[in-house]
């Protein structure tokens, strides 16, 4: 440990740079001219696995985005760490509530500031710098594999058929992933579930071109007034979904489980205070943990219809749309889920008006055991660099690419993430703690060491 301490302290100026160098490449995946930057990004993140002392690294062209991978192999026989993270980031917008820009990073009150900071290029450059300071102390004992994708923000949709294409290559015994939270500096925890998720959007059609308010309004549906009530609709006064069969397949978890669950540290009031709101809303019955972590949930994410620009403007639209979401648990499938929510907005849309729905992209929970090795390698690994046992915590958060992972290669993935709520991830101001960047890089190394160990 005191070695690991101290090659971070002499290298932590460098890393940082070297963060921030990636950083400053704006890879925003859902973006068609981020072209050049997302070749950048991988690019860069190739050289950095070569630096480090991988024996191998490639840039691998997929039908989206590209994969970096990279490795070293030291024996067949021992195991080997696969460590997947994503260089592609969410857009900035809204611009004006940054106060500095997001790919000009910049540490205030010992944190980076910056797009990215926290989800994924920190998380992931933990990982290049803790593989770096094995090498160089010569510690590393197992093999060790990177799959660092673009895709991640936008759904992963290349991914799944690059793994079935590269199952060889990417034979593991565990994936090793930062790309989720701890509960607070001082209370680490595991990820043990995330969600799954059905993202779809909706057109609703009125007349047939924008009206005026006061010739027609009244006499013709409104098709933002009437999506509205739509959407209203698809919860009750108990905060449940009303989709016809949506419970079907979630798995209730039972009391014992949630028992166990309820002893996670979590203060109501400190939650509410750091949103600025004075009451939480959720499923009736339900914690906020439970309500995030083992609940489904529906949120409109974007909503927009008629006149939006400066000053008023009198008029009844012809259309009105929102995007919605719903975050799965375990055992629901996002297909189906797609299926019952489309033909439930069809049968609710009023006389008058046509819906369309389409889906977007979703994916597939997932939970991960806490009895096995990998688990506790990470465990082990937490409680030496933090000095506290790590508590087991179920995400609302989703990275659907993670079920996949277990279809299609047969591999379990850990979740060992390092960042905060309060990173401000997809917000303005993301940002990530030094502490959390140079903690993650310490521990790191001891998962590896106590992973092999539970290996043996
Ligand atoms: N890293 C996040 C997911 C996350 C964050 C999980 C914190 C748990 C805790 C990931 O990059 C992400 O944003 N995922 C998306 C899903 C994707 C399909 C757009 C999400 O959860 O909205
Ligand atoms: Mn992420
Ligand atoms: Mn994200």
């Amino acid at each position: 440990m005191k070695a690991i301490k101290d090659y971070v302290e002499t290298h932590k100026d460098r890393f940082l740079e070297e963060l921030f160098e990636l950083i400053r490449i704006p890879s925003i995946s859902s973006l068609a001219e981020a072209k050049d930057d997302m070749a950048k990004a991988a690019e860069h993140i190739k050289n950095a696995l070569l630096k480090a002392g991988a024996d191998h690294a490639e840039v691998k062209e997929t039908t989206g985005w590209p994969v970096v991978y990279g490795h070293k192999m030291l024996n067949e026989s021992l195991p080997t760490v696969l460590v997947y993270g994503h260089y592609d980031v969410q857009p900035v917008e809204p611009l004006d509530l940054w106060d500095s820009p997001p790919f000009e990073p910049e540490v205030r009150d010992g944190k980076i500031y910056a797009r990215g900071a926290d989800d994924d290029k920190g998380q992931l450059f933990m990982h290049v710098k803790a593989f770096e300071l094995m090498n160089a102390a010569g510690t590393l004992s197992c093999n060790v594999k990177f799959m660092i994708e673009g895709e991640e923000e936008i759904g992963s949709p290349s991914l799944k058929q690059f793994c079935k294409e590269n199952k060889e290559l990417l034979k593991a015994d565990i994936i090793l992933i930062s790309d989720t939270t701890m509960i607070a500096q001082d209370i680490p925890s595991i990820t043990v579930g995330l969600r799954g998720l059905s993202y779809l959007e909706v057109e609703l059609t009125g007349p047939n071109r924008d009206l005026h308010s006061g010739l027609y309004g009244g006499a013709v549906g409104n098709p933002a007034n009437l999506l509205a009530k739509m959407i209203a609709s698809l919860t009750d006064e108990n905060n449940h979904i009303t989709i016809p069969g949506f419970y079907d397949d979630v798995q209730e978890v039972s009391e014992s489980e949630r028992a166990e669950m309820a002893k996670a540290p979590f203060n109501l009031e400190e939650y509410k205070k750091a949103l600025d709101i004075n009451e939480v809303v959720g499923e009736a019955g339900y914690s906020s943990n439970e309500r995030t972590g083992i609940r489904p949930s529906l949120d409109v994410n974007g909503i927009w219809s008629g006149y939006t620009g400066e000053g008023a403007k009198t008029v009844l639209p012809s259309k009105a749309n929102a995007k919605i979401s719903m975050r799965l648990v375990p055992n629901q499938d996002s297909k189906k889920i797609d299926e019952l929510f489309i033909k439930h907005l069809e049968s609710i849309a009023p006389e008058g008006t046509r819906v369309k729905v389409k889906s977007l992209h979703g994916g597939q929970g997932y939970v991960t055991p806490i009895d096995f090795p990998a688990y506790r390698a990470a465990s082990r690994a937490i409680e030496e660099s933090f000095d506290k046992t790590p508590i087991p915590v179920r995400s609302g958060g989703s990275i659907p690419i993670v079920s996949d992972f277990e279809e299609v290669l047969g591999i379990k993935s850990i979740l060992m993430g390092f960042g905060l709520d309060s990173d401000a991830i997809h917000s303005p101001n993301e940002n990530y703690p030094l502490f959390n960047f140079y903690k993650g890089i310490e521990t790191i190394p001891l998962f590896y060491k106590y992973f092999v160990e539970e290996m043996a």
